[in-house]
């Protein structure tokens, strides 16, 4: 197998153009009428982004991890960014209320304590925030809590509690929920060599699902009874975009790890991208007989820790990861029983989707085998918001 990227001798962060362009088709396709927002995170590159929303009508909005970066998408004609996450960060959120226009920035919120904050924010600068409500999608089994601790808000009165607080603030707007149910969009459940936890995991997937459906559609049902209007309804993520659009309440779906597809997102049993994002490492030394030593290579993907979470080898194919270092901080050696020289690129995947993108300035498309463009990541770009 030749190496298919052409590369230089120093780290770099390679992205397959047919991959890329095949995965964002085979998401638009799944939409189902539904609108898809991007996930940030999971992109952190201005220039892709764009290159998504302009590939297809069916990507509309962003969804964005901090107040700084929904400022900074802004400047940039983004026009409908949803923060995704709760935010303390004051100063950026004053400068958030005063942003008036056709372009929205939604904050979310989860509680009365967060309402009071933002009131009294807005009121500060006179000006306005709309407001998304985070519902808690997660399944409770007996000694078992599938899916995320983030939003404390399941039942119809407690969403209700905070809606009817936004309703009597004066400078915020309800404009609808979120619920990420994260227990079937970022869950694997078809790993190789372990059928029996694939098989645990389809099942709790499968009691859950339902329980998200009727979950969403009463809560919206609930929210409406009572006169409030929920213009965004969104939910989902990469592994559960097939079922989530599907759901009548539904109005729109965050995806983003799908675009670059990961090596977490290879072992789901309902879809299978193409892996599009890869990095490569020159070797600098030989350590000894089948030993040869990368320089850096350590991206780490984070969550719960384990060997998931470390980057995946693929060329040449064979070689491997030593199981005492790993993938170094600044040196990886690799175990490989051909020939390789000082100066050739070894590849690689990340575990996840977007964390990589914080270590290199840009990312290289290409087709081919040739360079064809070039895309800045956040980091090229000069800014770093998580
Ligand atoms: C709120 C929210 N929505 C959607 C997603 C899905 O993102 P992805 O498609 O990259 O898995 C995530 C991922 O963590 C999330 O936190």
């Amino acid at each position: 197998m030749e190496h298919p990227f052409v590369t230089t001798k120093t780290p770099e962060l390679l992205l397959d153009l047919d991959a890329f362009e095949h995965n964002t088709k085979m998401i638009a396709k799944q939409a189902f009428g539904k609108k898809i927002r991007i996930a940030s995170k999971s992109i952190r590159s201005l220039e892709l982004l764009r290159y998504i929303l302009d590939s297809d009508d069916v990507f509309q909005g962003v969804m964005c991890y901090t107040a700084e970066e929904a400022l900074f998408l802004y400047e940039n004609n983004i026009t409908d960014i949803i923060i995704g996450y709760p935010t303390t960060d004051q100063l950026r959120l004053s400068k958030i209320a005063q942003v008036h226009g056709e372009a929205k920035i939604f904050v979310m919120i989860d509680s009365i304590h967060h309402v009071n904050e933002l009131e009294d924010l807005a009121k500060a600068v006179n000006g306005r925030f709309y407001v998304l409500v985070d519902i808690d999608m997660s399944t409770q089994f007996p000694a078992l809590h599938f899916g995320v601790r983030r939003s404390p808000l399941q039942q119809c009165e407690e969403v209700l509690g905070v809606a009817f607080a936004i309703r009597q603030s004066q400078n915020l707007q309800f404009c609808g929920i979120m619920g990420y149910e994260a227990q079937i969009a970022g869950v694997p459940d078809f790993v190789r060599g372990k059928s029996l936890t694939n098989k645990l995991i389809q099942t709790l997937k499968k009691v859950s699902m339902p329980q998200i459906e009727k979950r969403r559609k009463r809560i919206v049902t609930c929210l409406e009874d009572h006169g409030f209007i929920c213009r965004i309804v969104n939910g989902g993520g990469t592994g559960s975009l097939s079922h989530t659009v599907c759901e009548e309440v539904i109005t729109e779906v965050t995806v983003g790890s799908g675009f670059y597809a990961p090596v977490l997102f290879d072992h789901y049993r309902d879809f299978q991208y193409n892996p599009a994002l890869f990095f490569s490492l020159p070797i600098v030394r030989q350590a000894g007989k089948h030993l040869y030593t990368c320089l850096g290579g350590g991206y780490i993907a984070s969550g719960s820790v384990g060997v998931d979470k470390q980057p995946l080898l693929i060329y040449p194919p064979g070689a491997s990861l030593t199981k005492l270092e790993g993938a170094g901080e600044v040196q990886t050696p690799i175990h490989y029983l051909g020939t390789l020289h000082i100066g050739d690129s070894v590849l690689f995947r990340a575990a996840k989707a977007g964390e990589i993108c914080e270590r290199f300035d840009n990312i290289i498309g290409q087709r081919n085998g040739e360079v064809e463009q070039s895309f800045l990541t956040y980091r090229g770009e000069g800014v770093c918001f998580l």
